[in-house]
């Protein structure tokens, strides 16, 4: 099978991101992670940029082997002997060389015309042979240059002894038919480009650097340059993980996979967007948090008979545990029941039945139902209680004198309604659920827990009441504490009502 060269670029390109900046130590814990992930070439800096930089390259030559280390220049020697400086310890080293070649980067930026430009890139590509024979040359800017000069310069820096020729996108202006024409072209018309590897480097200013990266490879690529989660300058740089799942996932297509251990992608993403502070968005395809999880019911119901039905890979291979299904509004009985069992519950259908209409209720309320909320209502229906008194709706006004109403349901059909003041707005709401019932309890203790975290978190009431000589504990979970508190205050109500065999109905 053919293999990509994944060249990784998260520590020079994706540190170059507003808002990432990594320290030495940071930078080595990256390291020692792509080389788990087993990329070919850790770009680790561009040593003549900062004091920082320099040193954080020294130290990874140092600390990681087995992998190549590169390091970026400009085409002057004085960037070229800092960046060999700083590889010296490398066991395996490469000297990537950078030159703007299109026009807008000749005329306003360099102020050099095309005859110079060629000559600085060979004379820096000869100076870079002193230090080691593994010499990458990008063309800055590459899919901006006219081609007749790109073909000239690429031919002239393989004749000075490039081994790798990169066509960046440095700006993400290409499309993916046009790159993939780009590399045939130069494939077919540069008389010595079976002497260098061909590498590509895409930006993904409009959100087309893997797309641009793939036609790339498919006409005849060999290296890819990318980073983890797709960090970058500005939109960022095409993103390891999806260009490996992609030619794992279509290897009938692309014919070509990498060395890449998939197994490591979900941590090296964690550890990368840890560091670097930049987070992964949600819906980011093979990294992002929803990437695996289902959340409509036809897709959720699919999933549990078959997998494939909704999924084009598979989890694990990326080193997740496991497919997720977010219940919520749109689930179904199935992928409750399922995630129930998986939880370790076995329900009767009453009680499944009973369940599942309070999981309806409380979806109604919260959108992510996660399995804290589902531990929390499966347990209430475990606690056999019998329901003598049920809250129907109640409200509070929490002014100088706190004042509570309450509907409350006796039975099948009776229904109270009462209200009164108390010390607080709880204490309100329980004098008028004591009314309603006509038993009142003396309250001991009163404790409320958020079961999951958001604005929208379940919380857990639990609180202890003195009846009878006897000490009587209540619980429910609600989304709203001041609706908790009052099923908490019932369920210890009932339990009393049970015991003095209350009859209703
Ligand atoms: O985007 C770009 O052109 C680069 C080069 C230095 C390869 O990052
Ligand atoms: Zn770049």
């Amino acid at each position: 099978m053919n293999k990509i060269i994944v060249f990784d670029t998260t520590l020079r390109d994706g540190e170059q991101s507003p808002g990432a900046s990594l320290d030495i130590k940071e930078k080595v814990q990256i390291a020692r992670q792509l080389k788990l992930l087993n990329v070919d070439i850790i770009e680790a800096g561009f040593p003549i940029a900062s004091e920082g930089d320099f040193e954080a390259v020294k130290a990874i030559s140092k600390t990681i082997k087995g992998v190549t280390i590169a390091a970026l220049a400009r085409a002057v020697e004085a960037d070229i002997k800092r960046a060999a400086e700083a590889l010296a310890e490398a066991n395996k080293s490469r000297i990537h060389i950078f030159l703007a070649t299109s026009e807008i980067h000749r005329n306003f930026k360099l102020g050099k015309a095309k005859k110079e430009i060629i000559k600085m890139a060979v004379k820096s590509i000869k100076f870079a042979k002193g230090f080691t024979d593994n010499i990458e040359f990008s063309p800055e800017d590459a899919t901006r240059t006219e081609y007749e000069f790109l073909a000239e310069v690429v031919e002239a820096v393989i004749d000075a002894g490039a081994t790798t020729v990169n066509i960046p996108d440095t700006v993400g202006f290409t499309v993916p038919e046009q790159y993939g024409e780009l590399i045939t072209s130069l494939k077919s018309n540069v008389r010595n480009i079976d002497k260098a590897v061909i590498s590509v480097h895409c930006h993904n200013d409009l959100g087309l650097a893997t797309a641009n990266s793939l036609a790339a490879i498919k006409a005849g690529a060999k290296q890819v340059e990318c980073t983890v989660n797709g960090i970058g300058e500005r939109a960022g740089n095409a993103a390891m993980e999806e260009i490996v799942m992609a030619l794992k996932t279509r290897i009938e297509y692309f014919n070509m996979d990498s060395n890449i251990n998939t197994k490591e992608i979900t941590a090296t993403s964690k550890l990368v967007s840890g560091l670097t502070g930049l987070r992964v968005q949600r819906n980011k395809a093979i990294v992002g948090g929803n990437a695996f999880s289902h959340q409509s019911g036809v897709h959720q119901d699919g999933i549990i008979k078959e997998r494939s039905t909704y999924e084009v890979m598979n989890p694990e291979n990326i080193g997740l545990q496991s497919t997720s299904l977010v219940l919520g509004k749109l689930s179904g009985r199935n992928a409750f029941k399922e995630r129930i069992n998986k939880l370790g519950y076995e329900l009767t259908k009453i009680e499944l039945d009973h369940a599942f209409k309070q999981f309806k209720l409380l979806a109604d309320k919260k959108k992510d139902i996660f399995d804290e909320d589902l531990e929390a209502l499966v347990q209430d229906e475990k606690i056999e209680v019998p329901h003598i008194f049920e809250l129907e709706c109640h409200n509070i006004s929490c002014g100088p004198v706190p004042t509570a109403g309450v509907r409350v349901r006796i039975g099948k059909d009776k229904i109270v309604e009462n209200a009164s003041t108390g010390d607080g707005p709880i204490d309100a709401l329980f004098k008028a659920i004591d009314l309603s019932t006509g038993i009142s309890a003396k309250l001991i203790d009163y404790n409320i827990r958020g079961i999951t975290g958001g604005k929208d978190a379940l919380g857990e009431i639990n609180i202890e009441v003195e009846a009878n000589n006897k000490i009587i504990k209540g619980k429910a979970v609600s989304t709203d504490i001041t609706e908790g508190s009052g099923k908490a205050y019932l369920n210890a109500i009932n339990k009393i009502a049970a015991n003095l065999n209350i009859k209703i109905g």
